[in-house]
């Protein structure tokens, strides 16, 4: 895993979206993993800013988002699905049918899970997976404990995770108990990796993802396995890391 330190929220974006453009500038066709969260609100903000100035085109992205709640309708405000459109897909020339997010009203949420799957494996993996992580250390909806050979799948999503979504939903019992994401191995699948990381409340999970071997209390910690990883930080979130140990000998 390479570290990249950046000033703030503002300076990691800056360094995501030009690292996504580069990928799409670069290639005739790109899949993406794609995230939703705070984290990367900013990085889709640049990326609109662009395809407004630049008019970088979108046609021949294909997108696959990590995650979705079980039982929310893509129409529904607070669903994933509603967050991409509104965020990023409304914005850019993507056409829809090269947009994947997993449905989380499906009837059969099971087979939706191997579906996904099918098709991220059809593709061979994603190009790039762009991550956020949890405060516990998760990545996607991998709650600590996940096993690392889990493909997509259903989860109950933890009190905390729980909590810390409720800012986006009227009620903490509003927030879904359930939800469908890629597993770690899915997310494994993936040739490149962009994990960015923003605030103090990331700092813990930062440390640990590089301090000690991988495992299951800390899922992002896994990405140590993978050979092409980027992981952009803030000052904030490395904070924790950098009174651990000496952080020069990550940075790239
Ligand atoms: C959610 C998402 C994750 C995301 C995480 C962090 O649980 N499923 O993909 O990385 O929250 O969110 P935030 O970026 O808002 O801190």
């Amino acid at each position: 895993m390479k570290l990249v330190k950046v000033r703030d929220h503002e300076e990691m974006s800056a360094f995501a979206a030009k690292f996504i453009l580069d990928k799409i500038k670069s290639n005739k066709k790109v899949a993406l993993g794609l995230a939703t969260g705070g984290t990367p609100v900013r990085t889709y903000e640049m990326l609109i800013e662009d395809y407004q100035k630049n008019y970088t085109s979108y046609q021949n992205v294909f997108t696959y988002n990590l995650d979705e709640y079980e039982g929310i309708a893509p129409d529904d405000p607070n669903s994933y699905h509603a967050f991409m459109f509104k965020h990023l897909f409304d914005h850019i020339n993507i056409p829809k049918k090269n947009v994947h997010i997993p449905n989380g009203l499906s009837n059969d949420i099971l087979l939706e899970a191997i579906n996904y799957e099918a098709m991220i494996d059809e593709i061979g993996g994603v190009d790039l997976q762009l991550l956020g992580i949890g405060q516990n250390g998760h990545i996607g909806f991998n709650e600590p404990g996940t096993p690392f050979d889990r493909e997509t799948h259903v989860v109950t999503l933890t009190e905390s995770t729980r909590k810390a979504n409720s800012r986006y939903f009227e009620s903490n019992d509003q927030v879904p108990k359930k939800a469908i994401t890629m597993g770690i191995a899915t997310i494994l699948k993936s040739k490149e990796i962009l994990l960015l990381a923003s605030g103090e409340s990331k700092a813990k999970a930062i440390c640990r993802m590089f301090t000690g071997e991988p495992g299951t209390d800390c899922p992002a910690s896994v990405l140590k396995n993978h050979p092409n990883v980027v992981v952009v930080a803030d000052e904030k979130a490395v904070s924790k890391l950098e009174a651990t140990m000496n952080v020069e000998l990550l940075l790239r």
